[in-house]
C-alpha cells in the first residue's frame, strides 16, 4: 500500500508518500517561518494564502521525488483538523480533488493522530502505549489503544508547553519559533542558577499547567533590571526554564505511567512503551529526561527523529495508511474541523 499525505494545518505546507513497509518514499516540507517571523507568530491569513500558492508545487515535488504517478497510489490522506481553518481547507480540497480525479479513497486525518502514530512509522511502538503529545497547541497524556482509540489521561489547564517555550523565548528576545531557540541558548546555560516553579508537580492526576512558569520568567526578567540581559543571563534563564518544563512533564508522565499499567494490567510487561511526539518532542533535553523516566519505570521509550516530531506530511500519510488498513476512509463531503479532540468523550 502506498499513500500520499498532505499537511497544511499550521505554518508548514507539506506532502509525503509512505509505503506500508514503513518506507518514506518522499517527504517535502515547505516552512513559512520567514513569512511569519516579523509578526512573532503565525498569522492565519498569511498562512492560508501561502498554502494556496505552494500546495500544488509541493505535491508535485513529493510525487516526483518518489518517482510515482497518481495511478500508483492506494489512497490520499490530508489533515482534516484541528488547526487553522484556512490552511486545512486548502490541503483538504487538494486531497479531495486528487481523490476524485484519480478515483482514490480519501482519508481525513486528525493532525494529532498523525503525531500520535509517527513512532510506529519510525520504530517499534506496539499498541497499547502511553503517549506524551507536546506541541505548540497541545499538551496531553493519552492512552493509545489503536487508530481512532484514545483515552485522555490529562491535558493542560492553560498554555500548551510549546506555547510556553515560544512566549519565554519572546521574553528573552530570542527569535521565533521559540522552542529551538531556547534549546540552543540553554546549551551553555546553568539550569540550577534560577529556581523556577514546576506547576502541578507532586499533585495527583495527569493535568499540566504552564502559565505560572511563563509568568515567573517574566518576573525574573523584570527583576534582573533595566539593562539588556547578558548572553549568560539569557542562557541561564533558558536552561532553568527548560529544566523546569521538562521536570513538570516528567512528573505528570510518571502518574500517567501508573494509570496505564493499572488499565492494561494483563499486558506483557516487557512490551510497555512510552512514546512522545509533537514539536516539543524534538527537544533533546526533554528526550533525555523521558528516557531516564522510562528506564526507571521499566518502559521502552520511543520518539520519532526530531524532523518527524515537528509538523510534516509523512505522519499524515502514515496515519492515513493505518486507517486505510482498517477500512476507515472518508467521504468527499468531509467538512474540515478546526477543533477535533482525539478522545471525543473527554
Ligand atoms: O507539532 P508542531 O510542529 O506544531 C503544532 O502542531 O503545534 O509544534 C510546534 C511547537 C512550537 O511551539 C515550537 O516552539 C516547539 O514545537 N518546538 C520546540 C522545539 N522544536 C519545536 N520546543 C522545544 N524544543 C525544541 N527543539
Ligand atoms: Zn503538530
Amino acid at each position: 500500500m502506498i499513500v500520499l499525505g498532505i499537511e497544511s494545518s499550521c505554518d508548514e505546507t507539506a506532502a509525503a508518500i509512505v509505503r506500508d513497509d514503513r518506507a518514506i518514499l518522499s517527504n517535502v516540507v515547505l516552512s513559512q517561518i520567514d513569512d511569519h517571523r516579523p509578526y512573532g507568530g503565525v498569522v492565519p491569513e498569511i498562512a492560508a494564502r501561502s498554502h494556496l500558492s505552494h500546495i500544488d508545487g509541493v505535491v508535485k515535488q513529493a510525487m516526483a521525488e518518489a518517482r510515482l504517478s497518481f495511478n500508483d497510489l492506494d489512497a490520499v490522506a490530508a489533515t482534516g483538523g484541528p488547526g487553522l481553518i484556512g490552511g486545512v481547507l486548502v490541503g483538504m480540497m487538494t486531497a479531495k480533488a486528487i481523490a476524485l480525479v484519480h478515483d482514490l479513497p480519501l482519508i481525513a486525518v486528525n493532525h494529532l493522530e498523525g503525531h500520535a502514530l509517527t513512532a510506529r512509522l519510525t520504530g517499534d511502538a506496539p499498541f497499547p502505549y502511553l503517549l506524551l503529545l507536546v506541541s505548540g497547541g497541545h499538551c496531553q497524556l493519552l492512552d493509545v489503544v489503536g487508530p481512532g482509540q484514545y483515552t485522555l489521561f490529562g491535558t493542560t489547564v492553560d498554555d500548551a508547553v510549546g506555547e510556553a517555550f515560544d512566549k519565554t523565548a519572546k521574553l528573552l528576545g530570542l527569535p521565533y519559533p521559540g522552542g529551538p531557540a531556547i534549546e540552543a541558548a540553554a546549551v551553555d546555560g546553568d539550569p540550577k542558577r534560577f529556581k523556577l516553579p514546576r506547576p502541578m508537580t507532586g499533585r495527583p492526576g495527569c493535568d499540566f499547567s504552564f502559565s505560572g512558569l511563563k509568568t515567573a520568567v517574566a518576573r525574573l526578567v523584570e527583576r534582573l533590571g533595566e539593562a539588556p540581559l547578558s548572553h549568560q543571563d539569557i542562557s541561564d534563564i533558558a536552561a532553568s526554564f527548560q529544566d523546569a518544563a521538562a521536570g513538570a512533564l516528567v512528573d505528570r508522565t510518571r502518574n500517567a505511567i501508573q494509570r496505564h499499567v493499572e488499565i492494561h494490567a494483563g499486558i506483557d510487561g516487557a512490551k510497555r512503551t512510552l512514546v512522545t511526539a509533537g514539536g516539543v518532542a524534538s527537544n533533546q533535553y526533554l528526550r533525555s529526561a523521558l528516557t531516564a523516566l522510562a528506564v526507571e519505570e521499566g518502559f521502552h521509550f520511543a520518539a520519532p527523529p526530531p524532523a518527524l516530531c515537528t509538523d510534516n506530511a509523512a505522519m499524515i500519510a502514515w496515519a492515513g495508511l493505518e486507517r486505510l488498513r482498517l477500512g476507515l476512509t472518508d467521504h468527499l463531503d468531509f467538512a474540515p474541523r478546526p477543533r477535533w479532540p482525539l478522545d471525543s468523550t473527554a
